[in-house]
């Protein structure tokens, strides 16, 4: 095992440990550390019957108790999705009124529970629309914003061309599914939902003009294009008010790095309209399937961590009381506690370096290390997402057990050897999914290796 920085180098994590109280539910987080989202992808799958689809398994449950014992704030899950069509993938989570049944809320509890089963975390389910982002096998014109097609590929799969949502579907249909998918959380015990309007999904195709080149009220200025974020705020607090204590947040992108694209300006001005209307937080994160940017786009970003640093301490500057997370390149204590001390955030989102370590908070709170192991691949997001893929897939394998280390079963990519033994591996898993794409077939899971 190989960590970015020997322990050694004692930046203090004091700072890491502070408590986060959430402006308007007043819930608190027991540290700034939250788990972020990463999408599954092995929730039941059966093309032939939608009802079958998007169910919590035991396997997510295992997951998730082990995270829940790894010393998070908050722990969020990977994009649940709120239509049964417009999946990021076949296997994610759905949620949606076409589709309910009391087994699945009974899977819902059991979900929640698993969320819960550690000492004190705050459990959030992300509710996404995938919108024009959906794979082609399953929506050959699936809808969006506007009927801009997606030019790219992923997994395999390209994107089909799709409509445009009529005015009374935005405010009649995307809105409801999403304040249904978050009563549907709150029935189940989860403490909070997140609304994901980032990386070019639905909501971020409203409010980027490379996406929405509407004419009514939800396109155009600014103000249009902010305004179904700001009406699924509503729409969820008429159904879970605030006296629940039900947490409200959002995942926003602090610049898009693509012509015409969000910019940072039109963040500050959006997520300033999330404050006022009184979201919990905002997580700040930034580029799209068409421009990633979860690598270093710059050497200046290299030294201070976080890919989005410059952009985040923008906007947090510009906002008062509505907590701040800053997801995307932290690694080290040092990167980690800088950010906050520099302004740029509250709270610290981590993705990649938390699969290979469900516990690494922990571990970070009391001292034991410094920083995440060692990824090969952080400046590869294509190979590094697989490999999370796959190391959350065997996180599932085993349920919790308090007498065994929790990253059990897990492989060690910080071991060259490992490494290049999975390396290898997925090239035959990506000639499948690029065969399966061309055949039609929906891709559901991930690749399932076990070193
Ligand atoms: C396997 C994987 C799945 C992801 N799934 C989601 C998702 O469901 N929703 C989301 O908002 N971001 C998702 N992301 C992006 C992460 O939340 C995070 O923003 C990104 O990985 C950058 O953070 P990191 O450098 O700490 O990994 C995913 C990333 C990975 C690697």
């Amino acid at each position: 095992m190989s960590r970015r920085v020997a322990v050694s180098q004692t930046a203090n994590a004091a700072k890491l440990a502070e408590k986060i109280t959430f402006p308007t539910s007043k819930r608190i987080a027991k540290n700034r550390f939250m788990k972020a989202a990463l999408t599954e992808r092995v929730a039941t799958w059966d093309p032939n019957d939608r009802k079958k689809c998007g169910f919590p398994t035991p396997g997510l449950c295992n997951m998730y108790e082990k995270f829940s014992h790894g010393g998070f704030g908050v722990l969020l899950s990977g994009n649940v999705v709120v239509d049964p069509i417009h999946l990021e993938s076949a296997g994610n989570v759905i949620i949606h009124k076409s589709v309910d049944s009391a087994e699945r809320r009974e899977a819902f509890k059991r979900y929640a529970a698993a969320f819960k089963s550690g000492p004190d975390n705050l459990a959030i389910l992300q509710l996404s629309n995938a919108g024009r982002q959906t794979p082609l096998a399953l929506a050959e014109h699936p809808i969006g914003a506007s009927n801009i097609q997606l030019n790219a590929i992923r997994r395999g799969s390209g994107f089909g061309k799709p409509r445009a949502l009529t005015t009374e579907e935005v405010k009649d249909v995307v809105v409801e599914d999403f304040a249904y998918a978050a009563k549907y959380a709150f029935d189940a015990g989860f403490d909070g939902v997140q609304i994901h309007s980032a990386h070019g999904y639905l909501l971020a195709q409203f409010i980027s003009e490379t996406t929405n080149n509407r004419t009514d009220k939800y396109g155009g200025t600014l103000e249009n294009r902010t305004r179904l974020n700001l009406e699924i705020y509503e729409a969820i607090r008429r159904l879970v008010p605030v006296s629940t204590g039900f947490v409200v947040g959002i995942k926003m992108n602090s610049k898009e790095f693509q012509a015409g694209g969000l910019e940072c300006e039109d963040a500050i001005y959006m997520c300033k309209e999330y404050e006022r209307v009184g979201f919990d937080f905002i997580e700040l994160s930034g580029g799209t399937i068409e421009k990633l940017a979860f690598q270093h786009l710059t050497e200046s970003t290299i030294n201070r961590e976080a890919f989005f640093f410059e952009f985040a301490a923008k906007i947090k500057a510009a906002l008062s009381t509505i907590i701040v997370y800053l997801t995307g390149g932290f690694r080290t204590v040092n990167g980690m506690v800088f950010a906050i001390e520099q302004g740029a955030c509250d709270g610290i989102g981590l993705g990649r370096p938390i699969t290979s370590e469900l516990d690494l908070p922990s571990k970070i709170i009391s001292g034991q290390v410094q920083s995440a192991l060692f990824n090969p691949w952080d400046q590869d997001f294509g190979i590094s997402n697989f490999a999370s893929g796959t190391q959350m897939w065997q996180a599932q394998q085993t349920p919790y057990n308090p007498e065994t280390d929790i990253n059990n079963g897990i492989m060690d990519i910080s071991d060259p050897e490992t490494a290049e033994k999975y390396k290898i591996a997925l090239q035959s898993y990506n000639a499948k999914c690029t065969e399966l794409a061309q055949a039609g077939i929906p891709l559901h899971g991930v690749f399932e290796y076990q070193s």
